[in-house]
């Protein structure tokens, strides 16, 4: 479902890469690192230690690529849409590789990895069916694809992913909802178990990053899925 329909603020619309092509140089600084950073560290599923190669898609400016680094992840592929947040990417020197393309059908080898990241990018694509598909692709067996979206209770509520211009112009990025049962089913099409699933609802800590956020108290923000290839 496009989330136009529920769109209230009816800020104009961009595609995903005019967006974060214009977004890139102040994404990192407007972000919520609420949305993931929490949901990362709550897993308890995955051995990231033990991960020998990870594949990020729709990495943008590689703050998961970052995080995995941290965790002791040592080979990361990164592939994204938007030339600018590749830039980002690339300055931090944790990834591999970097790709300019669609996470429908990455260039990478198939069964090339044991980890597959995907951060807040679900909401941009019209069909889940295809990035599963590739994710399912990429994997050895048991493997682990990680998930993390912006939460539909968001999009249906009105709220759509948007960023400002530097003139103060907000700006909304084409977001599409997808109900988790969407995800179950496309997981599932794609040969994928769903083994962790959890959700992050905005707190009193969760404001001290997001002070502004204080009307979106105990809204569901974001979630996790870890999907694992048999
Ligand atoms: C909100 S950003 C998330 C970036 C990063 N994963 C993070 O968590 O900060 C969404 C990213 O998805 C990318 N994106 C959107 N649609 C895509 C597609 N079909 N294929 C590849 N990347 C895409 C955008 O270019 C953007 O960099």
């Amino acid at each position: 479902m496009d989330a136009a329909l529920f769109d209230k603020r009816r800020y104009p619309v961009v595609d995903a890469a005019a967006g974060y092509g214009e977004w890139a140089v102040s994404y990192e600084e407007t972000v919520a690192a609420g949305l993931d950073r929490p949901l990362l560290e709550s897993l308890v599923s995955i051995g990231w230690a033990d991960i020998r190669q990870a594949i990020d898609l729709a990495c943008g400016t590689g703050r998961t690529g970052a995080w995995l680094a941290m965790k002791g992840v040592r080979l990361i592929d990164g592939i994204d849409l938007t030339v600018q947040m590749l830039a980002r990417a690339a300055e931090k020197g944790v990834y591999r590789s970097l790709q300019i393309g669609d996470v429908a059908g990455t260039p990478f080898a198939g069964a090339s990895c044991d980890l597959c990241t995907m951060g807040l990018a679900d909401e941009h694509l019209a069909e889940l069916a295809p990035v599963y598909r590739e994710a399912a692709r990429l994997l050895v067996r048991g493997g682990h694809f990680v998930l993390v979206g912006y939460h539909p209770f968001f999009l249906m509520s009105g709220l759509p992913t948007h960023f400002h211009r530097d003139d103060g112009e907000a700006v909304t990025i084409r977001s599409y909802v997808h109900l988790f049962s969407e995800q179950y089913a496309a997981g599932q099409a794609s040969g994928l178990s769903l083994v962790e699933f959890r959700e992050c609802v905005i707190d009193e800590r969760w404001l001290e990053t997001k002070p502004k956020w204080r009307q979106f108290l105990h809204w569901p923000v974001s979630f996790v899925m870890v999907w694992r290839r048999g």
